[in-house]
């Protein structure tokens, strides 16, 4: 298990903290890893009746170590990325997420397989994957198009920009915005909320809530994991990743 990431169990509650708060609780292999894994395991937990993720140190997680796009990309449906998005997909209990300061990429992808997402006032999300050189994963092209409609989907994947809980509220993008100190409690009270439903009913809830899209979201986000790992060896990713460990606006001016 990643010492990066802490699990607890109570109250009919699995806890996943992503907590590597020095880098903003960017996420490795091992990481991904220890998450999946725990989602996994929750499945046939008669304990576990929701799956929460929080991040700590007043972040929630600025997303796919950078570095580890360079060193070890995700090539493989053996990956730990692709085990954590596959867990994410074919989750049977309810998600919730708490979210406080960064979202950047899968920050923010993984919230819209989140059941319930709550943000702090100053949380800000983030879709990078067009100023990394990169192309949308975790089925977001899917998904983002059919809650936002296309024009708010374009703006936050092809424009790149920031934006905050505020927008990301009335995009329909999460479910309620509170106070920054009060969210991780916000988020613990609905996933005991949950907690307490009877649980089978709940599972096939979440089920026939996502079962007129499944089968295509899981083909876009096959597509979407090809495309993203070819684009980690372009050269258009190679300067934005080069630029970001240099610390300066990446060039893509000479790229056709
Ligand atoms: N991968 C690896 N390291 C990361 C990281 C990431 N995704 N995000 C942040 N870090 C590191 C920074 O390099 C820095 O490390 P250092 O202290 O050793 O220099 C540390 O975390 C703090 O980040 P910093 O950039 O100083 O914080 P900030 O508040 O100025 O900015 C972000 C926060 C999240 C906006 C910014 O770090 C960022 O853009 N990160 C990259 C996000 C990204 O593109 N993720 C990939 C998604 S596909």
């Amino acid at each position: 298990m990643s010492k990066h990431i802490d699990i607890t169990i109570k109250d009919g509650i699995l806890s996943i903290v992503m907590n590597r708060p020095e880098k903003k609780n960017a996420l490795t292999l091992d990481m991904y890893t220890s998450m999946a894994h725990a989602m996994r395991g929750a499945e046939n937990d008669p304990n576990v009746r929701v799956i929460l993720f929080t991040g700590a140190g007043g972040n929630f997680t600025s997303g796919n170590d950078l570095g580890d796009f360079m060193m070890n990309p995700p090539v493989g449906e053996d990956s730990p990325v692709w085990l954590f998005l596959s867990a994410l997909l074919e989750a049977k209990k309810p998600l919730v997420a708490g979210v406080t300061g960064v979202a950047v990429g899968i920050g923010t992808t993984m919230l819209l397989h989140c059941d319930l997402a709550y943000a702090g006032e100053s949380a800000r999300f983030l879709l990078p994957f067009i100023n990394l050189g990169l192309v949308p994963e975790a089925g977001s092209s899917f998904l983002l198009p059919r809650i936002l409609g296309h024009p708010k989907a374009a703006e936050l994947l092809m424009l790149g920009d920031v934006f905050g809980a505020g927008h990301a509220y009335e995009m329909g993008f999460i479910n309620q915005v509170a106070a920054d100190d009060e969210v991780i409690a916000l988020a613990q009270a609905k996933a005991a909320h949950l907690a307490a439903k009877p649980p089978a009913a709940l599972r096939l809830t979440k089920a026939m809530l996502k079962e007129g899209h499944a089968d295509a979201l899981a083909a876009t986000i096959r597509k979407e994991s090809g495309l993203f790992i070819e684009r980690l060896s372009s050269p258009e990713a190679a300067e934005a990743l080069q630029a970001f460990m240099e610390r300066r606006p990446p060039d893509f001016s000479k790229f056709s």
